[in-house]
């Protein structure tokens, strides 16, 4: 028995990272799931799970309904939907280009909106009645600000809000929505960042380091799991709640190392 048996899922921006450490403990947990993703190169990601793919920027409100009347049109209904495509950027507020900050603004925020707007419209119509989950992408930044953070940090809290409304608006028809605060885990979305330094490998080190537990997240075992309770049924109690999975990151400065290895 998976704990996402019978469940259809969608992940955005599932090629990758945050999104591909969920799409393969969603697949584990028998989630009939469907990637989604700018880059085609999701479709052979999608493969190697044994999920399906389907490109989409999330942008794009026609490509939203296209891709909800395929899944819908494929298995009936939408149970789950995960918002998580997102990029990073860092730049002092007063060096950030306008169409930077739009272009982190458009990814992060509004595709997250265009998500939840068209994921309850469908979710409304499920057979049997409204019913689902959605999960949003928020970040620890979406919860205090961060030096080089004005378009991301107020994308992310953005986010949080919004999810809240979400919520809010849709717990008494059984939609539920939160979102999920991870701190550093070890993706490529920051690959750029570490790629100026010096020694990227070194700084790279440094980060995980410097956080309480000593070490930085893991896709799939730290955000996939979140994921998966908050899309399980174990979770039908929990909306508009923001999941920090930060490794301590916002508890205050570090203390001892914690690695279950050393
Ligand atoms: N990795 C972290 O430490 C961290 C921390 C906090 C929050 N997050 C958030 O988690 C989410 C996933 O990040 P990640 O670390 O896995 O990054 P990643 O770069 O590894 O993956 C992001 C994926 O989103 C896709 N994408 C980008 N723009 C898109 C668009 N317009 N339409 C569709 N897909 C698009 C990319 O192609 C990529 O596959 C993001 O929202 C990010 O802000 C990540």
């Amino acid at each position: 028995m998976g704990r996402l048996d019978n469940k259809i899922a969608i992940i955005t921006g599932g090629a990758s990272g945050l999104g591909l450490g969920t799409a393969t403990r969603f697949c584990e947990e028998g989630a009939t799931t469907v990637i989604t993703d700018l880059n085609p190169d999701g479709a052979d990601v999608a493969k190697g799970l044994g999920a399906s793919f389907i490109e989409q920027d999330v942008r794009s409100e026609e490509n939203w309904e296209a891709i909800l009347e395929e899944v819908i049109g494929q298995h009936g209904r939408l149970d789950i939907l995960v918002n998580n495509a997102g990029i990073f950027n860092s730049c002092p507020v007063d060096q950030t280009p306008l169409d930077e900050w739009q272009k982190v603004l458009d990814v992060n925020l509004t595709g997250v909106f265009l998500g939840c707007k068209h994921g309850v419209a469908r979710m409304k119509r499920n057979p049997g009645g409204p019913a689902g989950s959605i999960i949003n992408l928020s970040s620890v930044v979406g919860l205090r600000g961060q030096l080089g953070g004005a378009a991301y940090s107020a994308s992310k809290g953005g986010v949080r809000l919004l999810t809240k409304t979400v919520a809010l608006e849709n717990a008494p028809i059984g939609i539920r929505c939160s979102s999920i605060h991870p701190g550093v885990i070890d993706t490529p979305i920051m690959d750029p960042i570490f790629a100026a330094a010096d020694d990227p490998a070194a700084a790279k080190a440094l980060v995980g380091q410097s956080l309480p537990i000593g070490y930085m997240g893991d896709p799939a075992r730290d955000i996939g799991n979140m994921a998966v309770y908050l899309a399980s049924d174990e979770s039908v109690y929990v909306t508009g709640a923001e999941m920090v999975v930060d490794g301590g990151m916002t508890i205050g400065l570090p203390s001892g190392r914690n690695r279950p290895d050393s």
